[in-house]
């Protein structure tokens, strides 16, 4: 099987919403910190476009779930692959994540990271699919609402490629 990749979103509509974004949250939090936590390996483009956006003081940390192997099927198991370095007491956290599918990875982080004390925490979404959505999990800010496809692109993957995609396109099976 091979397939072609149909562009959705270009490159220039990411980078003025992501800047939007940053702008968003450099207001919502003026006069305090931020800690962005990054969801590997999808998060990580966005992370570092959302970070040079923002302009109150930044701190990042990574932490690497998985609930898909190498299909476009959810498996609904969340697995911790790699956790955050640092602890998360009294800081406002930002969860950043690639898309929010099925949110099933984003309510099991917001737990477990939620009880580790931290002074706030939030999600930062580059793409929602709420079609997709089987748990309740409360976004608060979403670069763009997609239709219920299978994306790739600025690091998202299908099967590990397409990651560096500098656009968001939809996977399409020949
Ligand atoms: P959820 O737990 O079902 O919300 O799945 C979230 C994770 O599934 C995301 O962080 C992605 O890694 C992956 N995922 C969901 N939809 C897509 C897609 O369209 N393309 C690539 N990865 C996806
Ligand atoms: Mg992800």
């Amino acid at each position: 099987m091979s397939e072609t990749i149909r562009v959705l979103l270009t490159e220039e509509q990411v980078d003025s919403r992501i800047k939007e974004i940053g702008e968003q949250i450099s207001k919502d939090y003026a006069g305090k910190e931020i800690h962005l936590v990054c969801v590997l390996k999808g998060g990580s483009f966005f992370m570092c476009e959302l970070a040079k956006r923002i302009t109150i003081p930044v701190s990042f940390d990574f932490m690497s779930a998985s609930s898909y192997g190498s299909s476009t099927k959810s498996s609904g198991i969340v697995k911790i692959v790699k956790d955050l370095d640092e602890p998360l007491k009294d800081k406002n956290v930002i969860i950043v994540e690639d898309i929010v599918d099925s949110g099933r990875t984003l309510s099991y982080l917001v737990k477990m990271l939620g009880d580790r004390d931290p002074a706030s925490i939030k999600i930062c979404t580059l793409l929602d699919k709420p079609d997709r959505r089987v748990t309740d999990v409360k976004v608060d800010y979403t670069g763009f609402e997609i239709p219920d496809e299978f994306v790739v692109g600025y690091g998202l993957d299908y099967d590990q490629k397409y990651r560096n995609l500098p656009y968001i396109g939809v996977v399409e099976f020949n």
